[in-house]
This record gives C-alpha cells, structure tokens and sequence, in this order.
C-alpha cells in the first residue's frame, strides 16, 4: 500500500502495483498541484521564508561556499532552495519539477529576484528526463522523495548528477510517519487525489546514494523529517 516503506527491490513500489504515482503517471508529474495551492505556498514562502528543514538542507549544501557552483533543484517548488543559492553566490540553476504550476511560481519568484536569466526550467518528471541532464555541482531534492513511489530510480539518477554535494530532505522512518503516510493516503483517496506520501526506508536510501560514489557529510532531523547531505570524495 502506499505510504508503507519500500518493498524489497527498494523501488518504493508495492508489488505489482504501478498505480499511485509511479514514473510518467500524472501525479508524479504533479499536476495535482492546483494553481491555488501553490499560490498560498508562494504567499506563505515570501512572508516567512522556507520552512526549518529547507534551511538546513541549504545551510548543509553551502558548507564550504557556493562561488560559482551549478545547482540541480529537484521538485523546486516555488524555489527556495536555488534561489537561496543563487543568491549565495551560485551561478546558474536548472529547477526540474512535474507541476507546471509551481514551475510557474518559481520563476515569478525568479522574475521578482531579478536571476529569471540565470535559471533553466524543465517541467516533467524527472526520473524520464534524466538522461537528457547535466551533472551540477549540488543538488538538491528538498521533499520529493515522499511524493513518488520509485524512490530507487530517482534518488539513483540524481546520485550520479550530484559534481560535490547532494540533499535530500524525507520523512523519518518511523512507524508514527508510516501511520501519517497511511491516514494522508486514506484522505487523497477520499477527495480522489492521485498523489501519495511515500515513507521510504532510510537504509535503501542511504545504500543508494553510497552505492553513486557519495559519502555522508551531515544529518539532521526533525520529529518528522530527515535532512541528509552527502558529498562527492575529491579523487
Ligand atoms: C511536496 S512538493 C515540495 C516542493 C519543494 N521542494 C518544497 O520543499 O517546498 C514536491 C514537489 O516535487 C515534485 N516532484 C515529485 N516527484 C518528481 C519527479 N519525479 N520529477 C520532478 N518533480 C517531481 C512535485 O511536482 C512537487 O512540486
């Protein structure tokens, strides 16, 4: 069912089960996102900026100075996480996302900022689109990893794209996130959302990103959340 961990294969994927979000399906593709919803997202981030954990996720991603550097910013949303950086001194970013309307407020938040030229936006999903992708120096899945079953192809994809460092901000694997992933997954399929809270396991998460070559530089975490930044050995 979804929002249990991973299954076996680590692929977040109940057995044969492809229904709820899986790679090309619209929902992974996030176009239940309404335009409403990322407007009060938009709203609430220009009014009291990213939430803890998009901060701490920034803050480990900056570490040793950003000057220059590309970022890759996995399901932006609105973009705090790139645009924190661009700001930072970063240089250029790509925010890949499957929800047109988030990509649209992202780049109004970019237009506000004046970086719009320093931004590339891709809308789709980006476990399909990754071969066409550029490694950068950072980056970034900031809550993404809870909103798409096949947790193994997106975290090892984007693994191999990441030059220096990699984060990710996902829910803790707890048996009380797990029982939150079931009660939000009962509630989407009640109000017949096609989007569902993926609680995948840490471990296969971790062994992934070790197994792209990266090594754990910081971790932190909330009653809720995890924020793991990884870093690329210099050969
Ligand atoms: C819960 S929102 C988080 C947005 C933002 N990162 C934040 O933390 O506020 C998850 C975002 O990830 C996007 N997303 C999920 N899976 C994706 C995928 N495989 N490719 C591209 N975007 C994806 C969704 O469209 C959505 O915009």
């Amino acid at each position: 069912m979804a929002g249990s961990q991973s299954n076996r294969d680590g692929s977040g994927r109940p057995d044969g089960d492809r229904s709820a979000c899986g790679p090309g399906c619209a929902c992974a593709a996030g176009n239940e996102f309404s335009a409403g919803e990322v407007r009060r997202e938009l709203r609430s981030y220009r009014k009291s900026g990213p939430p803890r954990t998009t901060r701490w996720l920034i803050e480990g991603l900056r570490a040793d100075g950003v000057d220059g550097l590309t970022v890759l910013d996995i399901g932006a949303g609105v973009g705090a996480v790139h645009q924190q950086l661009l700001a930072d001194g970063a240089a250029r970013a790509i925010d890949i996302d499957g929800s047109p309307a988030f990509v649209d407020a992202a780049r109004d938040e970019a237009a506000r900022r004046g970086t719009l030229d320093r931004v590339r936006y891709e809308v789709g999903d980006f476990v399909a689109l990754a071969p066409d992708m550029e490694p950068a120096d950072l980056v970034a899945l900031d809550r993404v990893l809870c909103c798409y079953s096949d947790m193994a192809a997106l975290v090892r994809l984007s693994a191999a794209l990441a030059g220096r460092r990699y984060g990710l901000v996902y829910p803790r694997d707890t048996w009380w996130m797990r029982l939150a992933g079931r009660l939000l997954n009962g509630v989407a399929v009640l109000f017949r959302r096609r989007t569902r809270a993926w609680v995948h396991r840490t471990a296969d998460v971790e062994a992934l990103v070790t197994e792209a070559g990266l090594t754990p530089r910081s971790h932190r975490a909330t009653l809720y959340w995890q924020v793991a930044v990884y870093e690329r050995p210099v050969a």
